[in-house]
């Protein structure tokens, strides 16, 4: 099947002005749902086990997007899509459907929920997920026709265990390609693969993506081992910028100009129309030969979630925010990776930080799994925060306490966990995290 490409992955229309005014689920007979969806689903696995087909599966949107960006791994962009799961009123029958797919009946919706996909060859992306600390719950990936694990398989899981995500669901894919025994010869070898894990006990969804098999069997699973948690609405507001843009067209007249825009996500906390904002660490400047980020300051005039106008926000999928930020300032994602609070409450800059280490005792994600050697002076390793990405350079590789310098500075509390890759055979590989000072 050819792979469809999808160039939005926020949910912000093309012109704030031009959004849709209508709540997508707007069924007479139920009370709407809200245009928001509750939590965040990452879809993780080794490459070409199904994920960007099972999300559209789900959501029926193709999430691939193979940016330039996401092959220097610098700037990463995370693929959404939100699907809603409903309950047949007759036959019970899960469904992402509106109409029962088994017998045609009326359905209620229970959820909105967003999905999270990420690239299995781009192992930064599960990196970055567990950096983020945006994430509910998440679904791993296994081809049954495959040997399990891949390389991947195990990294992805390493990093979701690195991240704390508790409610992890097992699917194993493709189960159209073998028989019965090959099948259950396959879950023996994810239940072993699993037994040295935090996830031993982690339900196991045998589905085919492609075939449309026991979908609804995950869509209970999902209902009942991701709960939507409760969220601490009282919390400083963060949200993490993933892409900030300029929405005017050339040539467009001064007076209607619209402020600069910002995708992302909520981390924590709620988010309304009106809030006078603060944005660390902001946008680069060059002064006296030395790059400075520079905090800038705004108001929320207009917030977008499910592609929908909304009054205010709360942690769930992706959305955008438009300000009354100078476009020029935001454009072309000069504010990936910095945070969005309200005045004088988002943590403090780092250009420096000091981590209280934890290495890997091998590098998940190669053939290999080689020995980590500790951390050496003067070593580049890339560091993920929140949705930031930088190189950091170590100073002081004592044990415990690793001190680096960081090219592009984060903004991040102290207690923050902050994952931490090394370059070994060109590419960077998970080999632990820190715990910020
Ligand atoms: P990366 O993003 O590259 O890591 O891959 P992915 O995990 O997103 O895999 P993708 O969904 O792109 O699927 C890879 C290939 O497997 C495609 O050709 C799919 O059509 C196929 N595939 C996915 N799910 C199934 C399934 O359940 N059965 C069969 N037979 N093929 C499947
Ligand atoms: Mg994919």
């Amino acid at each position: 099947m050819p792979k469809k490409k999808t160039t939005e992955d926020t949910a912000v229309p093309a012109s704030p002005s031009a959004a849709p005014s209508t709540p997508v689920h707007s069924e007479p007979k139920h009370k709407p749902l809200a245009i928001q969806p509750e939590i965040n689903l990452a879809l993780v696995g080794h490459v070409d086990h199904g994920k960007t087909t099972l999300t559209e599966r789900l959501s029926g949107k193709w999430t691939d997007t193979h940016s330039e960006e996401m092959k220097k791994g610098i700037t990463i962009r995370l693929g959404y899509a939100d699907f809603t799961i409903y309950k047949c009123e007759k036959c019970n029958f899960l469904t992402t459907k509106e109409k029962c797919i088994k017998c045609n009946g009326q359905t209620t919706p229970l959820r909105k929920l967003s999905l999270v996909d990420a690239p299995g060859h781009e192992s930064l992306m599960a990196t970055m997920l567990s950096g983020a600390a945006i994430v509910d719950g998440a679904l791993l990936l296994v081809a049954a026709n495959e040997k399990c694990p891949q390389p991947q398989t195990k990294e992805h899981l390493v990093a979701l265990q690195i991240s704390g995500i508790k409610n992890v669901i097992i699917i194993q894919n493709k189960i159209d390609l073998v028989n019965h025994e090959e099948a259950l010869q396959n879950y023996k070898e994810i239940k072993e693969f699993l037994s040295n894990t935090d996830f031993k006990d982690a339900p196991i969804i045998p589905i085919s993506a492609r075939a449309n098999v026991n979908v609804d069997v995950l869509l209970t699973a999902i209902q009942k081992y991701v709960p939507t948690p409760k969220r601490n609405l009282d919390k400083d507001p963060i949200m993490l910028v993933a892409r900030s843009f300029d929405v005017n067209k050339p040539g467009i007249k001064p007076e209607k100009l619209v402020g600069g825009v910002l995708g992302g996500t909520v981390k924590q906390g709620k988010f309304k129309i009106g809030d006078e904002i603060e944005i660390l660490p902001g946008y680069m400047v060059e002064e006296k030969n030395k790059k400075v980020y520079k905090p800038l300051n705004t108001k929320i005039v207009q917030i977008f979630s499910g592609g929908a106008p909304v009054p205010e926000i709360l942690p769930g999928g992706s959305m955008a925010i438009s300000t009354l930020l100078d476009p020029s300032i935001v454009k072309a994602d000069s504010l990936t990776g910095s945070l969005v609070g309200i005045t004088g409450k988002l943590p403090l800059v780092h250009y420096q930080v000091t981590l209280d280490t934890h290495l890997l005792e091998r590098v998940v994600g190669t053939k290999e799994e080689t020995e980590v050697k500790p951390l050496a002076k003067g070593e580049i390793l890339m560091l993920n925060v929140n949705s930031c990405a930088t190189v950091g350079i170590v100073q002081d590789p004592s044990k415990k306490n690793t001190v680096c310098i960081l090219k592009k500075p984060i903004c991040a509390n102290s207690g923050d966990r902050i994952t931490i890759s090394r370059r070994l055979e060109d590419r960077f590989r998970l080999i632990g995290y820190g715990i910020l000072k």
